[in-house]
């Protein structure tokens, strides 16, 4: 479970594009060990809070502070060092199309560790273990399926072992099957200590796996709460998600 350190803590994040104010005062703070499921309507910022924490954003005001960093301010090449420390998992895998499966995943450890190729070659085998992948080694994206890609991308933002992993909506488009393989995978990582916040629609998964439940409304974090509070919480907003939610999931 969850100890008490806070390991990025996000303060009264403010960003519009346009006339468009996103955020209006996003506040959250991550505990190490725990995974954090974050839920809104669809375009309500929920990727770009994701996206502000690897610098990918800018917030026009607020903080973010990582392990005691601010992230808001770094220059580009502090950021490339911040992005070996914080996994992102993007909702289309985000691979190389041109690389196999095995040089996906080598690719962060050629470029960021002085790993050597045996080293090398014995995390990516680790990795396509847990991913339910071994002899994929030599496949091309494009001869993946969906939920073959979205697992190596899993297994490619993690495979730095970063301190925190961030999912954008992890098992969107994703078959029962495939989703189940992925939230196994998820799993899987969490029992080994991972720190992580998931964006996602699927109610049920995030009531599976994760620790805490936050709401993003009207541009702030409506409410944060354990899953046990959440669950018999008397909040319309909170209350209307979840039954509309379960609603598109029948
Ligand atoms: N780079 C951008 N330029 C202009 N508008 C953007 C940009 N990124 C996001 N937005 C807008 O910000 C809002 C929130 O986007 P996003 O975080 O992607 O929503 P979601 O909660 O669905 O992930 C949306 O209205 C989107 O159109
Ligand atoms: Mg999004």
């Amino acid at each position: 479970m969850s100890k008490e350190k806070v390991i990025l803590k996000i303060t009264d994040l403010h960003k519009a594009f346009g006339d468009k104010q996103v955020h209006k005062g996003v506040s959250l703070s991550l505990k190490e060990g725990e995974l954090i499921a974050l839920f809104g309507g669809s375009g309500t910022g929920k990727s770009v809070i994701l996206r502000s924490i690897i610098g990918l954003e800018k917030p026009d005001k607020g903080s973010i502070v990582f392990e005691g960093q601010e992230i808001t301010q770094l220059s580009e090449k502090e950021l490339v060092r911040i992005r070996t420390q914080i996994g992102f998992v993007f909702q289309n895998g985000a691979l190389f199309d041109s690389l196999t499966v095995e040089e996906n995943l080598a690719y962060p450890l050629i470029e960021h560790t002085n790993l050597s190729n045996k080293e090398i070659s014995e995390r990516v085998e680790e990795m396509l273990e847990m991913i339910d992948m071994k002899g994929s080694n030599k496949l091309l994206p494009a001869e993946l399926s969906g939920g073959m890609q979205k697992r190596t991308g899993l297994a490619r933002a993690t495979i730095l072992r970063p301190k925190v992993i961030l999912f954008d909506e992890p098992t969107a488009g994703l078959d029962p099957v495939n989703t189940k393989r992925l939230l196994k995978n998820i799993k899987t990582l969490k029992s080994r200590g991972m720190t992580g916040i998931f964006v996602t629609h699927d109610i049920p998964a995030a009531f599976e796996i994760s620790d805490r439940i936050a709401f993003l409304n009207d541009g702030k974090i409506h409410v944060i709460d354990t899953i046990e509070n959440i669950q018999k919480s008397n909040d319309s907003f909170v209350q209307s998600f979840i039954s509309e939610a379960m609603g598109h999931h029948e």
